[in-house]
């Protein structure tokens, strides 16, 4: 299969991509680097992606960003930054990418643990994940062309311990291996509509 992987030089997608890289052609997509650039936060600009990599046969998003502050601090615009990136940047990944998803194709989107147990900071994080969630239920019930999609939603990850252990306390970090499951899940399965959770109940 032809995999686009939106985010997939980052923490969780650099894995995620040498995984599916040993069985299927990788496209790596990132604003900054990969074979094909682009910022899902511009709709202009996802179009542009898709014009330049042609028919795909699996369209993952491992990228999204929201503001992480306290609540009182939030300001209209900072929800925004979520808003425009992490939920209309994957909406708009779906939106646009059904004209270039082949028959049978799958979108994988990212969310995380936040949207069921949010922690200290993340009004922002844990409405767009939560919006995700819905978005990917009512979307899988009209999608044509035997299009599936799903959401990976993983508790902390391993290699991402460093950064943001403090924002977690208590929490069982996700081995490496089990997060990229929840993408081969959604690939290679037959799935839809499906929120894969990669976390124990905390
Ligand atoms: N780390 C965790 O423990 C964890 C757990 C659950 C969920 N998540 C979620 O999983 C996703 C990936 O997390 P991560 O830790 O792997 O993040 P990361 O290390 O920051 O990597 C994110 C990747 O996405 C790309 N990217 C970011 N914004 C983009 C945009 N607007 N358009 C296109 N590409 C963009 C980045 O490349 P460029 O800078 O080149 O654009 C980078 O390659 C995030 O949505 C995060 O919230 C993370």
């Amino acid at each position: 299969m032809k995999l686009l992987i939106i985010g997939g030089n980052g923490t969780i997608g650099k894995k995620v991509s040498a995984h599916f890289s040993k069985k299927h052609e990788i496209i790596i997509a990132g604003r900054h680097s990969g074979d094909v650039t682009v910022d899902i936060g511009d709709s202009s600009s996802i179009k542009a992606m898709f014009d330049t990599t042609g028919k795909i046969d699996a369209i993952l998003c491992i990228a999204g960003e929201a503001k992480w502050a306290p609540f009182d601090s939030l300001t209209e615009k900072d929800f925004y930054i979520g808003l425009r990136s992490k939920m209309m940047g994957q909406v708009n990944l779906v939106r646009i990418g059904q004209d270039f998803l082949n028959p049978g194709g799958s979108f994988t989107l990212t969310t995380g643990i936040l949207a069921d147990y949010p922690v200290m900071m993340t009004t922002s994080a844990a409405m767009v994940n939560g919006a995700i969630h819905s978005f990917v239920k009512a979307a899988a019930l009209e999608l044509k062309n035997e299009h599936r999609i799903n959401v990976v939603s993983s508790g902390l990850v391993e290699d991402a311990v460093e950064k943001y252990e403090a924002y977690f306390p208590g929490h069982n970090p996700i081995p490496m291996q089990k997060v990229i499951n929840g993408y081969v899940k959604s690939v290679e399965g037959k799935g839809t509509g499906e929120i894969i959770r990669m976390y124990d109940n905390c």
